[in-house]
């Protein structure tokens, strides 16, 4: 299965979320390949520090640049899950991507100027599914603010129920400092023992098993 994190603007939380989801995924014992087909290699340098830190279970990283459609194809036959992090803004990985995915997880800070970026990126997936109909398309909404008073995630939620071609998904991850550590780290939340990351390790165990249920 091809998942691709992708579809808005820089910072979002895609490559947290990437690899989050990546290191989840092998640790319940499945085939994983982390693709990165964003120029600023956040996700490989992630994956060099993992490597050079022994973490396990080891992971593979690929990299490609351009047109990434076949590499996808190729790649979605020999693993179980093929985890693809694209860059934030328009750009042909993210366009190619998207006629190769099984799954788009669009990640959107709750903030006007992420959510509006939806307006144009719904022309985005109508061209891709005309290629790729099977595409499903899910936002998630990372970096949620932790103070229950603020109202910025739910009125965002109301905005992209408006969009038809994606469907939200319930899982919110909040912004969380373990989220930051780990990935300095070379390691995704849940390798992260202790009181401090448990909220983080549950944001996301539950949206594995939202997404993949
Ligand atoms: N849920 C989160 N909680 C705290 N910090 C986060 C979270 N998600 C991302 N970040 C931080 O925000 C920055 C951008 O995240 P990143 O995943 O690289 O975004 P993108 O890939 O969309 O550009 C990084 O410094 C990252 O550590
Ligand atoms: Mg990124």
């Amino acid at each position: 299965m091809i998942t691709l994190f992708g579809g808005t603007k820089g910072g979002a939380g895609k490559t947290t979320a990437a690899i989050n989801v990546a290191t989840v995924l092998a640790h319940e014992g499945a085939s994983v390949i982390i693709a990165d087909v964003d120029k600023q290699r956040s996700a490989a340098k992630w994956h060099a520090r993992r490597v050079d830190a022994g973490h396990v279970p080891a992971m593979t990283l690929v990299e490609k640049q351009g047109n990434v459609y076949a590499t996808l194809i190729d790649l979605d036959k020999h693993y179980d899950h093929v985890i693809v992090d694209a860059a934030g803004d328009d750009n042909q990985e993210m366009r190619t991507a998207m006629t190769a995915a099984d799954l788009m997880i669009v990640v959107l800070r709750p903030s006007q100027l992420d959510v509006e970026t939806l307006e144009e990126f719904t022309d985005v997936i109508d061209t891709a599914k005309d290629f790729n109909p099977e595409l499903s398309v899910r936002s998630l909404i990372s970096q949620a603010p932790t103070n229950h008073n603020e109202t910025e995630t739910v009125d965002v939620e109301e905005f992209i129920v408006e969009f038809p071609q994606i469907k939200p998904l319930v899982t919110v991850v909040y912004a969380r400092k373990a989220f930051r550590d780990s990935l300095a780290d070379g390691r995704g939340v849940i390798e992260v023992m202790g009181a401090p990351g448990k909220k983080a390790r549950n944001e996301i165990q539950e949206l594995v098993a939202e997404v993949y249920a």
